[in-house]
């Protein structure tokens, strides 16, 4: 089979990225993440669009350089087309049209959703092994929670998700109640490590179905601080390792009995994870301790593949290039799902 060469472009939130892939492997994966949001506690859409602005260009050139590759090698490339911030998101696909009509390549168009899952079908030099269809895959990210039936490449089905807060919002915004800079998640997995989880007990959703809430764990968080700083104002300093623990425990738990629930309803024991938070060490071990309880067999995304990257976008694009799935000029970015 001849080989074909991706270059895929992730912009939809606060990480410009750029990668090279010759058909499934992986030849680069830059990622420009964007430090201005970190003092603002949360991202800043006008500057995410600027920054990628200023980015763009750069990350291309330096994941063509990495990857041994030059512009007239390249057939597609792929561009995240939503859900995500629209400044953002024009970016990318403004480039990404540009670049395919300046070099005469094919143009395909990605889900950022989809993507995140299919980053499980990038092969490396030390593993080759990918899911089979059926398999399910929770997917957790700063912007969503969902549990999808995946059946094949492009067909998948959100049985379950969150009808309020994502998975990573929810360790996001318990950072910030806890004073910690954004994006919180990777601290809280960071100081989790050395803490108790079941120092502190949170309060737990009773949502029905496979879906999901965690608006009530957060105000119950922000409740028990304000409390217990009433009394101690060092009280999160010195108790920081086993609240992080505590605060990582529960989110896990509400993630994984969900999981469990969709795994025996659909008698699926494939099982994935899959989108930022699934770069979490306390959910990785939850999920591994899952397999050997229920006889699942679990995929873990490999190292980078987890929070935004170009590499999952150019998997995609790789994929519907072999379908034929080619992008219209014309298409427009979505920022939401369901305007898809
Ligand atoms: O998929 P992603 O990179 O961007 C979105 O599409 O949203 O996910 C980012 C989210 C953030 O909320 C971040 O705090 C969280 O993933 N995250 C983590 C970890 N690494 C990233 N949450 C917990 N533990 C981590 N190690
Ligand atoms: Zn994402």
């Amino acid at each position: 089979m001849m080989n074909i060469y991706i270059l895929g472009i992730e912009s939809s939130c606060d990480d410009t990225s750029a990668a090279v892939l010759r058909n499934t492997e992986v030849l680069s994966n830059i990622i420009a993440n964007q430090e201005v949001h970190e003092r603002f506690g949360g991202v800043v859409p006008e500057l995410a669009s600027r920054a990628h602005q200023q980015n763009i260009i750069p990350v291309v050139d330096t994941a063509l350089k990495q990857a041994n590759i030059s512009k007239k090698e390249l057939q597609v490339i792929a561009f995240t087309r939503g859900p995500g911030l629209l400044g953002s998101l024009l970016v990318g696909s403004s480039f990404a049209k540009a670049f395919a009509l300046a070099s005469n390549i094919q143009l395909v168009e990605v889900d950022h959703m989809e993507a995140h899952i299919l980053a499980h079908f990038i092969t490396t030099s030390e593993s080759k092994k990918v899911p089979e269809f059926p398999f399910l895959c929770l997917t957790v990210s700063g912007g969503h929670t969902q549990i999808v039936v995946v059946k094949d490449y492009f067909e998948m089905e959100i049985i379950g998700k969150t009808i309020d807060d994502a998975a990573g919002e929810a360790f996001d915004k318990a950072a910030k109640i806890m004073g910690l800079p954004y994006p919180g998640g990777p601290l809280i997995d960071l100081y989790a490590k050395d803490g108790d989880p079941s120092k502190f007990k949170f309060s737990e959703p009773r949502i029905p179905d496979l879906d999901y809430s965690f608006s009530g764990l957060k105000t119950s968080i922000l409740y028990f601080l304000r409390d217990r700083l009433k009394e101690d104002p060092m009280f999160i300093e010195a108790n920081k390792n086993d609240l992080c623990a505590s605060i990582q425990d529960s989110i896990v738990k509400i993630l994984m009995k969900k999981l469990i629930m969709a795994s025996k309803q659909t008698g699926i024991k494939q099982i994935a994870i899959a989108g930022g938070v699934s770069a979490n060490s306390g959910l990785r071990n939850a999920l591994n301790n899952a397999a050997l309880q229920n006889k699942w067999e679990v995929f873990i995304p490999k190292a980078g593949l987890s929070t935004d990257n170009a590499a999952m976008i150019a998997i995609t694009g790789y994929f519907k290039f072999l379908r034929n799935e080619i992008a219209h000029q014309k298409q427009k970015p979505y920022a939401r799902q369901s305007a898809r």
